[in-house]
């Protein structure tokens, strides 16, 4: 059974604490689009002691024994910032070798000189800056495309690597001082990178075959995504989005697996909608009740820290996600954020130059001028925290869950009502019918 998971919002939706609810269940966990932008937080007990992970480019099935991760080939890899988490992990007591984590030959590399032209172009945007994480994600994924990447199998040769760096750089130098960008040392590039050489080449293999051959034999591949389907390349808000296909082709494309063996798909969304950085967000709420929202959520990002823009939920954008995505079913998160409101909006269309819609408009200015048209619920002002039962939710809360439901168009096989693991309501029989048994 191989089960993708797929952010159905601006990202941030909880999608490491489904992952890790699920990666017990799965033989494999991969990561196929994105980088080390992504943060995925993860909260376990150990020894009756809780410890919390953020992994930023390792999947989050890392934690638990005898799995296997991979980095697939739609990943853009920054060999800095892999060491240190692979580091991080290991200090924290989990296991890291060349056995549980596998790095795709056909990764793309994000070298220095990526993050410092992340920033020049940036900065020269002005007041139209995408907001980007700064980890170099876009003008890695531009070298990808142009045809003029480094790949992590690059890494595998040291012979070769030392003449392909000093051309990479000596471009990406050109192209800085154009921009005004601080120019980086090659030197110091070429010793950092027969230092990766050393420390990674035991990882990296051709990933396309491992989870092709491992699937077909039988193994089952939980496909991890990163951001969200309005951060998509092709598919979000653009400009402001991400630099890869954060959607359900982006499982593919990034890991080599084909649609066909794709079981089940499902979107996370969080109860309300949060989104960090520059761009349109229709139902943001510039207001108290949106400072709210942010202290009782903890919206602030998990890989860089910044506060996240809030908002109610939007209907229009859940419904895109499910038909973009062929979503079979949606993981809620957050319920126990909306606990305490006495009323909660739903945007169920958007009023644009005076015309009414229920489609997500191409344009990002369309978009910016969307007034949300809302309908109102009553809050149920009881603590969901910890619920695992659907019988237990508060009589309101679950109106408020049913309608969501309907909106977005697609059942709810996840609620979470807090960060650890066993507060959350499971519809296995929902799960199962896809071929998914959680009981084993
Ligand atoms: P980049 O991916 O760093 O190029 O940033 C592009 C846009 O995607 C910015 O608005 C970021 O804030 C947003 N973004 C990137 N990664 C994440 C994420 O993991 N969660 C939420 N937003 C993200």
């Amino acid at each position: 059974m191989n089960l993708a998971i797929i952010g159905a919002q601006w990202g941030d939706e909880g999608k490491g604490k489904i992952v890790d609810l699920l990666a017990p269940h799965f033989d494999i966990v991969t990561r196929y689009q994105g980088g080390h932008n992504a943060g995925h937080t993860v909260i376990i007990r150990r020894d009756g002691i809780e410890q919390k992970f953020v992994l930023h480019l390792i999947p989050s099935g890392i934690t638990h024994p005898g799995k296997t991760c991979v980095i697939g080939n739609g990943v853009v890899v920054d060999p800095r910032a892999l060491l240190i988490e692979m580091e991080d992990l290991r200090g924290q007591g989990i296991e890291v070798n060349p056995k549980n984590l596998l790095v795709s030959n056909r990764a793309h590399l994000i070298l220095p000189y990526h993050v410092a032209l992340d920033r020049a172009i940036e900065a020269s945007r002005g007041g139209n800056a995408v907001g980007t994480t700064m980890r170099g994600i876009g003008p890695a994924y531009e070298d990808k495309m142009a045809r003029r990447g480094l790949r992590a199998g690059d890494l595998t040769d040291p012979s070769t690597l030392a003449e392909k760096l000093t051309h990479t750089a000596r471009q990406a130098n050109r192209l800085l001082s154009v921009l005004g960008g601080e120019p980086i040392d090659e030197k110091v590039l070429i010793d950092d990178g027969m230092r990766w050489c050393d420390l990674l080449s035991p990882h990296i293999c051709d990933t396309t075959y491992y989870l092709n051959r491992s699937t077909r034999d039988g193994s089952s591949l939980l496909l991890e995504g990163a951001q969200a389907t309005m951060l998509d390349i092709d598919h979000g808000t653009y400009p402001f989005v991400t630099s890869s296909n954060s959607s359900i082709g982006g499982a593919c494309t990034g890991t080599g697996i084909p649609p066909s063996l794709i079981n089940m798909v499902i979107g996370v969304i969080k109860a309300y909608t949060t989104r960090v950085g520059g761009g349109p967000f229709p139902t943001e709420l510039n207001d108290a009740l949106g400072e709210t929202i942010r202290t009782r959520g903890g919206e602030y990002g998990a890989s860089t820290g910044r506060p996240r823009r809030t908002g109610w939920f939007d209907a229009v954008v859940a419904r895109y996600a499910v038909m973009v995505n062929g979503l079979h079913a949606l993981a809620l998160t957050k319920l126990d954020v909306l606990d305490d409101l006495d009323e909660i909006r739903i945007c169920t269309g958007y009023r644009i130059n005076g015309r009414e819609t229920d489609q997500v408009p191409y344009d990002a200015n369309l978009m910016s001028a969307a007034e949300p048209v809302y309908e109102t619920m009553p809050g149920w002002r009881e603590k969901t925290v910890g619920i695992n039962r659907l019988d237990d939710l508060p009589a309101k809360a679950r109106e408020y869950v049913d309608r969501l439901s309907e909106l977005s168009g697609a059942p709810f096989a996840f609620i979470s009502t807090g960060a650890e693991r066993n507060e959350t309501i499971i519809s296995s029989e929902m799960l199962s019918r896809h071929g998914l048994d959680l009981s084993i």
